[in-house]
């Protein structure tokens, strides 16, 4: 069971894609949270055609934490998936709604790390780094935070002082081995071991190029043949259990550390 992040530093290289595509791929029930500030929940809008109510969401928690009820108030803040046992929490509707939600993040993070603990994963759509009203607090608690990129020259370019950044914070407080990529197209044209050199950090998953699949989330375009057996949704399935497989080593390696430091 696990939290986890996606951001991305520059340009837009399919972070809310991927991030549905996972939670939709994913072995187990689990909750998407939109939590990009640019707002305009991507989900919604895309993969669900503008057809289906915004409701509940990021808003109604930041009501409901200003009256103490935040962790009462997250199941009805979701909403189903059709076709799918995972939940959607939608973001806000804009970026000014955004700064709002300041006061939000430490408590949700909380939240979302004890709904993990009763068995539910939790995939973030974190949106770009840096923005204002960003959700930092959710990348402190989280199990795995991914920078999302692309493979061109431009995307390593835009991600590389951000990896810095990013291995920089996590380092000092040791914090690296929850800090990998997320490769979008990768061979197009880097391949994963390029990728890991420039930004320094580890490739913990890879996704195909495939326009048409990606289509299926960014956009809810009609599944093209064989979409479930395609490539890019076997990546997903393949990029599910490789974050489950480094979380379950990061908590050995925690686990293990602590019995270490622990008097005889
Ligand atoms: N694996 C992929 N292969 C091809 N195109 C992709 C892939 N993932 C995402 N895309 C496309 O990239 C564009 C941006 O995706 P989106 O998920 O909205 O990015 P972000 O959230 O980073 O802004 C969309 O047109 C989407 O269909
Ligand atoms: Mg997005």
């Amino acid at each position: 069971m696990a939290v986890i992040v996606l951001t991305s530093a520059s340009g837009s290289p399919g972070v809310t894609s991927t991030a549905l595509g996972l939670t939709l791929s994913w072995p187990r029930p689990a909750v998407l949270v939109e939590a990009d500030p640019t707002g305009g929940s991507g989900t919604l809008a895309g993969f669900f055609h503008g057809n289906v109510a915004h409701t509940g969401g990021l808003m109604d928690l930041a009501l409901a934490h200003r009256e103490d009820a935040l962790s009462e108030s997250l199941p009805t803040a979701m909403m189903p998936i059709p076709e799918s046992t995972a939940l959607l929490l939608p973001g806000v509707r804009s970026h000014q709604q955004a700064r709002s939600l300041a006061i939000l993040w430490s408590p949700l993070a909380e939240a979302l790390v004890a709904l993990e603990r009763n068995g539910q994963d939790v995939i973030v759509d974190a949106g770009r780094l840096g923005l204002e009203g960003a959700p930092g607090p959710l990348l402190n608690k989280a199990d795995l935070v991914l920078l999302t990129s692309r493979s061109t020259l431009p995307a390593l370019s835009g991600a590389r002082s951000w990896a810095q950044t990013l291995r920089e914070d996590f380092d000092r407080v040791g914090s690296l081995p929850r800090l990998g990529i997320v490769l979008v197209g990768a061979g197009q044209p880097y391949s994963a071991r390029d990728v890991r050199n420039v930004l320094g950090l580890p490739v913990m998953a890879t996704l195909p190029w495939d326009p048409d699949a990606a289509a299926v989330f960014s956009v809810g375009a009609r599944r093209p043949r064989k979409f479930d057996r395609g490539a890019l949704v076997r990546a997903l399935r393949s990029a599910a259990a490789a974050l489950q497989a480094v979380v379950d080593r990061n908590r050995a390696d925690l686990a293990t550390a602590t019995s270490v430091g622990r008097p005889a």
